[in-house]
This record gives structure tokens, sequence and C-alpha cells, in this order.
């Protein structure tokens, strides 16, 4: 189930250069590069002729070469060359796709070419915005990106699954309450007067108790912003406050593998030193999470197939946010499909 009229981040700017890069998009095998002026394509990723992935070929200027036949295709997915024949099909053309570069990310449009309006990339301005140090990185992960969905809407698993960095009891010890309307689902967690988790000790010396906020917010139709903010109870010393936001853009790959595309811009202490300790502390946070989710997809995977169907799931109160994304989620595919 995908939800295709919307921009999906594809990749990070620095991955698209002048070789051939193959990424799975929504299940569509998609091309990447970028033309000798730097503009970055997008085409589909299979040969009209015999299915051969293009990625595997050469590029020849701004011309790619199929590897098996030596068919040529210019930048928007013309055929420009079949060797040994004049007549060109007009049936051999590649899709193209449309490609944004916004807040330090490539977008990329799989729905109708027509309705893609860069005005309705979401808001990731954090990510590219002088008041904020970002830092951030990429995930491929094998497992249906729904179970990533549930992770970031759920943040009581950072006590159990993230001890060494972000979490610890206060967080799952405290209920959320959650909030929705039409496009968009909101998780608020508030945690006072509890002792920090131990990246925040490193990062900020807290020494005692803090308060701390988590207010993720689930737009889609996988977007998924978490606000950050922490101090010492009962202070209101701006220098004391470490506050950042985990940008989360969601990419399914196939049924069963998921990109993450993540970054972690904080408004505090620039320095390159917190910068690599804030991306070391959510490198290893986020590489524990894939461990899970893989684990977790695994067993759905044999359950499904020793029971002929997905497993029955108890819900708890956690999962509000997660169970009202689902539900906004399947009402905006229903539309799309009538
Ligand atoms: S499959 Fe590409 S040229 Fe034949
Ligand atoms: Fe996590």
């Amino acid at each position: 189930m995908y939800l295709r009229n919307f921009w999906y981040i594809a990749a990070m700017p620095q991955e698209i250069g002048r070789s051939l890069l193959q990424r799975f998009i929504l299940d569509e095998a998609i091309l990447f590069y970028r033309k000798e002026d730097g503009t970055p394509v997008a085409m589909k990723d299979a040969c009209p002729h015999r299915n051969m992935p293009l990625s595997e070929g050469v590029l020849i200027g701004d011309t790619v070469q199929c590897a098996y036949h030596g068919l040529e295709y210019d930048s928007s997915g013309v055929c420009t060359k079949i060797p040994g024949q004049v007549n060109i099909p007009p049936r051999c053309r590649l899709q193209t796709y449309p490609l944004v570069e916004k807040w330090r990310w490539l977008w990329i449009w799989m729905g109708d070419a027509e309705k893609a309006d860069p005005a309705d990339i979401p808001d990731f301005h954090w990510n590219d915005d002088p008041d904020w140090t970002p830092t951030g990185g990429h995930f491929y992960i094998k497992c249906n990106y729904s179970l990533l969905v549930d992770n970031l809407l759920d943040l009581s698993h950072e006590t159990f699954v993230h001890p060494t960095t972000i979490g610890n009891a206060a967080v799952a010890e405290t209920p959320v309450r959650t909030e929705h309307e039409e496009n968009e689902v909101r998780v608020l967690r508030q945690i006072n007067g509890q002792p920090a988790p131990p990246l925040y000790v490193a990062l900020k010396d807290f020494t005692g108790d803090i308060d701390r906020t988590q207010n993720i917010t689930w737009t889609p139709p996988t977007n998924i912003v978490i606000e950050s903010r922490s101090m010492p109870s009962g202070s209101n010393d701006p220098d004391m406050i470490l506050e950042y936001r985990v940008l989360n853009g969601i990419t399914p790959a196939t049924a069963g593998s998921t990109h993450h595309f993540w970054a972690t811009p904080r408004n505090f202490a620039p320095e390159e030193e917190v910068t690599e300790a804030f991306h070391e502390g959510s490198v290893r946070a986020f590489s524990e999470d894939v461990g899970i989710l893989e684990k977790q997809q695994t067993m759905i995977d044999h359950e499904s197939a020793a029971n002929g169907g997905a497993p029955k799931w108890v819900d708890i109160n956690a999962d509000q946010g997660g169970l009202l994304a689902r539900r906004e989620f399947k009402r905006l595919y229903d539309l799309q499909q009538a």
C-alpha cells in the first residue's frame, strides 16, 4: 500500500554524482545520476528492450548506454541510439520522475507528474537553517516502512532499546497524550523532574534532574518530526537548554525494505566536536532500532507464511499514535484508489 502523490526523500545530495545509482522506491527500480551541469536525474531503471537495469551500464556525457545490447537513452529518457538500426520505436523510452533539491535532501515525486508541486515538500527547514547545526544520514532497513513509523511514534522503546544514549526509565514510565486531525497526528510527552539519559549528560553536563519535552508530529505519507527540548528542572538558563529535532523521511523501498533518511539538527553548541558526538550518538541509537525492526520483520514474515495471514497484535496505550497514523494513511489510500 503506497501513497503516490507525495514527495519522498530519494537521496542525500552527495549520494548522487557522475556514477549510476540504483535505488528502489515504492517498489520501482529508479536510476539516479547527475548530468554534466550537475542537474540530478531520476528515471526508471529498466531497459525497455529486455529489462536490463541501466544502472549496470555506462554514462557517456549525459547519455546512458545499456550494458546488454548498447541502446542509449538521453536524460529525458528518450532512446537516441539502437546499434545497427535506424528506426527507433517511440515506445522505446524510459519514464522520468520529478526531482527537487530542498532542505539538503533530494525529493522524488512518484505520482502523477502534473500534480508535482515543490510547495508540497514537507517542512524540514531545520536541516537547512543558519540557526541550526545539522547532521544526518541514511539507513537501508530490511523491514516494511510501517514498522519504522510505529517505532518513531512510540518512543517508550527508548528505555529498553537505547539505554546508553537517549533512553532511561523516565521515558517509558511517562504516558503520552495524543492529538490528531486530518493529515496530522501528534504524540506529546512531558517528563518532569527526572534524571537525564546518558547522551544528554555527555552533551550538556546535566548533574541533577531535568524536564524533558518529546513532541512527535506525523504527516502523510511517512514524515515524522520529533521536537526534543530538555533543561535542568526549575532552571530557565538559556545556556542549559538542550534542543534538537529528529527529522525522519521514511521512504518505502519495497514491501520488505525501507530507506530511513534522518537528521538531528540542534540549536546549541555548533562546534564540530559536538556535531561528531551528536552524530555518533544518533547512529548508535538508530542502529539499535535497525536490529529490532529487522528481527521483528523476520518473525512477522515467518508467522504470516506459517498461518496464512498477518499476526494479530495486542495494542497498548503507547500505540495510540501509530494506530492513528495507520488510520489516517488508510483514509488517504482509499481516496487515492477511488
Ligand atoms: S536489454 Fe538493454 S539493450 Fe537490450
Ligand atoms: Fe529508537
